[in-house]
């Protein structure tokens, strides 16, 4: 099967699960994962995402029946990627602010997935396995003879425009705005725009570079056993690889690790994989599958009844990152200021708005922006939402049409120079707040 040329999609539901796959009939041994000779002469390799002693609930790793295995490569030369950064840059002084940023322009951009990754925050450090960096991909080509691999953790995706079709492994993916893809840290893969093909314009779109913990479905508590984001509906690909052309052609792989980009040549296609079986693998999912909670009498939850998915740190409940969603809801509640409260968290909030607006800034928070609000950091509504919702009447309200989401962090973001150079930073932001006159009468 060519996943270039594959129509519909097929997948496998369900995240963590062991799954077996082949795209020829026959291809995974039976029995045991190292036979003396592999059906076909294929090369049995071993993809591990977590220590081989890493506890059973948590441990994650793939063993893939390939026409070569990966260490048959070309070498290793430098590749610059100047905008992708790794980590906390603590140089930098950073006033204790909210920041917030307009969508980055895709006017003038021209490259692909990879090198159309700019970092515009980050926090930790990749080589202590801690952390996470926020980033946004603005890009109009698709990757061909190119993949990717990131050594330094996995990514979350996140979707604002175009769709990505994403040929790993493991199989094809497609993901459109209000999906998400989660990729593994150390599988192959690229990703090719469908939409920017056809000229219906340019993908941009979030990306959490998560250097810690795996992300994992949240416990549910009090809540039981469904509700939120549901196992079934991770969808993780079927076994694909490519022949023919694809195969021969010839790959550049770049490879990311410890912070620095490599490239290499490389005579076969990486995806190669005729057959696997595990569950280390890329997933996706559709967020309007999230089963939102919310309060039906009066105040409301703390935001993180939405958390999708969760990074642990090793501190239990205080998550390494935490990737919340506010998507289409109902309002109910009754004598109740409905949008956001006014806070300062111990957690650091890097927040994205994929479409629509955002109860909280109706106006100034536009789909593809991004705001920061670092560890006790004051905000909340801005004028505007403040004086709506402390005088409308509390009719039962949809909110519909909207998708905003935040990358939580017990670790405080930096942004990088990129960010704070970039002419989307919104200088005015704190302008937002500044109508909050005292109004106190007693
Ligand atoms: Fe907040």
């Amino acid at each position: 099967m060519n996943p270039a040329s594959a129509g519909e999609l097929r997948y496998q539901s369900g995240f963590g699960n062991e799954h077996a796959t082949e795209a020829v009939a026959g291809a995974l041994p039976k029995g045991r994962n190292s036979p003396q000779r592999a059906p076909f002469d294929l090369y049995p390799e071993l993809i591990s995402g977590t220590a081989f002693t890493a506890p059973r609930h948590e441990n994650r790793r793939t063993w893939m029946y390939r026409r070569q295995p990966s260490v048959v490569s070309g070498r290793y030369a430098p590749h610059v990627q100047a905008h992708w950064a790794t980590g906390a840059d603590r140089s930098v002084a950073l006033p204790p602010e909210p920041m917030r940023w307009h969508p980055l322009p895709l006017a003038s951009v021209d490259a692909d997935f990879v090198d159309g990754m700019h970092t515009l925050a980050a926090n930790g450090d990749a080589e202590a396995q801690v952390g996470i960096g926020a980033l946004m991909y603005l890009a109009n080509r698709s990757m061909d003879r190119r993949a990717f691999v990131n050594a330094d953790g996995e990514l979350l995706v996140v979707p604002q425009q175009g769709r990505l079709r994403i040929t790993t492994e493991m199989g094809v993916l497609e993901v459109k705005p209000g999906e998400i893809a989660l990729l593994p840290r150390g599988v192959v893969f690229k990703v090719a725009l469908p939409d920017s093909e056809e000229g219906k314009g340019l993908s941009r779109g979030y990306v959490c570079e998560n250097y810690g913990a795996q992300f994992r479905l949240p416990e549910l508590g009090p809540i039981g056993s469904n509700g939120l984001a549901n196992a079934r509906d991770f969808l993780a690909p079927v076994a694909a690889f490519e022949e023919g052309e694809g195969a021969g052609g010839g790959y550049e792989l770049i490879k990311k690790s410890g912070g620095r980009f490599w490239r290499a040549p490389m005579k076969q296609s990486p995806f190669n994989v005729v057959a696997w079986h595990g569950n280390l693998t890329p997933v996706k999912y559709d967020t309007a599958n999230f089963m939102t909670i919310g309060s039906i009498s009066f105040d409301h939850p703390d935001p993180s009844i939405f958390t999708v998915l969760t990074s642990p740190s090793d501190t239990p409940g205080t998550a390494n990152c935490d990737f919340v969603i506010f998507p289409p809801r109902w309002l109910v509640m009754e004598d109740t200021f409905r949008p956001p409260w006014y806070h300062r968290n111990l957690m650091s909030e890097f927040m994205g708005l994929v479409l629509g607006e955002y109860d909280a800034k109706p106006g100034g928070f536009k789909p593809g922006g991004a705001s920061l609000h670092n560890c006790m950091v004051p905000h909340g509504p801005d004028e505007e939402a403040f004086e709506k919702a402390s005088h409308s009447t509390l009719q039962p309200q949809k909110l519909d049409n909207t998708l905003a989401f935040m990358f939580e962090s017990r670790y405080r973001f930096i942004p990088t120079p990129f960010a704070l150079q970039s002419a989307a930073l919104d200088t005015d932001y704190a302008d937002c707040w500044a109508g909050l006159k005292d109004k106190y009468q007693p």
